[in-house]
């Protein structure tokens, strides 16, 4: 599989529980004006123009929704949805299931409603570009500290060597299936890919793409439109 321009197929893992959002839907299905959490990251991974098509993981009770009824009509033709399993490495094992004939993958959060086309863009660049693993990354703006069992601290990393993780992570299919195929859990599917001792490259991640995971992320996503500014990134 030397050939870098084969399809790109995004998986969406949309089928976690939201416990900490604490909402009574499963997270996905937020609505942030009006459209929920999932048709916001599928609509903005296939406007990207860079993702041929997209497999969705749902909770297994909404697995026989269809696409049109998850994102719309205008992307439904190229929207495929499976069921999603306990922990998020079995609903991306899902997705890779159902990702026959792609070439390279992308796996992106539902819950990263906000993330701008650029984005998607810059991380398919750099498969093309013969990177094998990619993952969008920024700056840490907090101290970080390690602590033992009781809180004790045990250290404190360089921050100038850290980097918050988003998604999408862009992989070389085969590599992600390898990595993926025995893995119990994984919150970074990047991290299944280190493990195996394979390069994982970063690009610069974006603050849009954020992980809406708690109330507070909630409200902050709604400013966030209601301001205007992912509606002027998405131009
Ligand atoms: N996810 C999934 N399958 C799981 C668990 C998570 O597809 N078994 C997805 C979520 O739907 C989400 C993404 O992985 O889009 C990131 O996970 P997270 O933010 O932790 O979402 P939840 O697991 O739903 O939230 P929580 O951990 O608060 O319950
Ligand atoms: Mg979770």
């Amino acid at each position: 599989m030397n050939d870098r321009n084969g399809p790109v197929v995004g998986i969406v893992p949309a089928a976690g529980r939201g416990v900490r959002l604490g909402e009574p839907l499963p997270k996905a299905f937020v609505e942030l004006e009006g459209r929920t959490m999932l048709a916001r990251s599928v609509e903005a991974m296939l406007a990207s123009g860079v993702v041929d098509r997209v497999v969705i993981v749902v909770p297994p009770e909404s697995a026989g929704t269809t696409a049109t009824r998850l994102v719309g009509e205008s992307f439904a033709a190229r929207v495929q949805v499976v069921a999603g399993g306990t922990e998020r490495a079995d609903s991306v094992r899902a997705g890779l299931a159902a990702a026959p004939g792609a070439r390279f993958v992308l796996v992106h959060d539902a819950a990263r409603a906000l993330t701008p086309a650029g984005l998607f863009v810059r991380v398919v660049d750099a498969l093309r570009a013969g990177c094998d693993a990619v993952i969008p990354v920024l700056p840490v703006a907090d101290t970080i500290k390690s602590v033992d069992d009781v809180g004790i601290v045990t250290g404190t990393p360089d921050r100038s060597r850290l980097r918050a993780v988003q998604t999408p992570q862009g992989f070389d299919v085969d590599l992600l299936s390898r990595a993926n195929r025995d893995a119990a859990d994984a919150t970074d599917d990047a991290g299944l890919v280190e493990r195996l001792g394979e390069q994982v490259t970063t690009v610069a991640g974006d603050p849009l793409a954020f992980k809406i995971t708690t109330p507070l992320d909630l409200v902050l996503a709604r400013a966030v439109l209601a301001s205007g500014v992912p509606a002027e990134k998405e131009m």
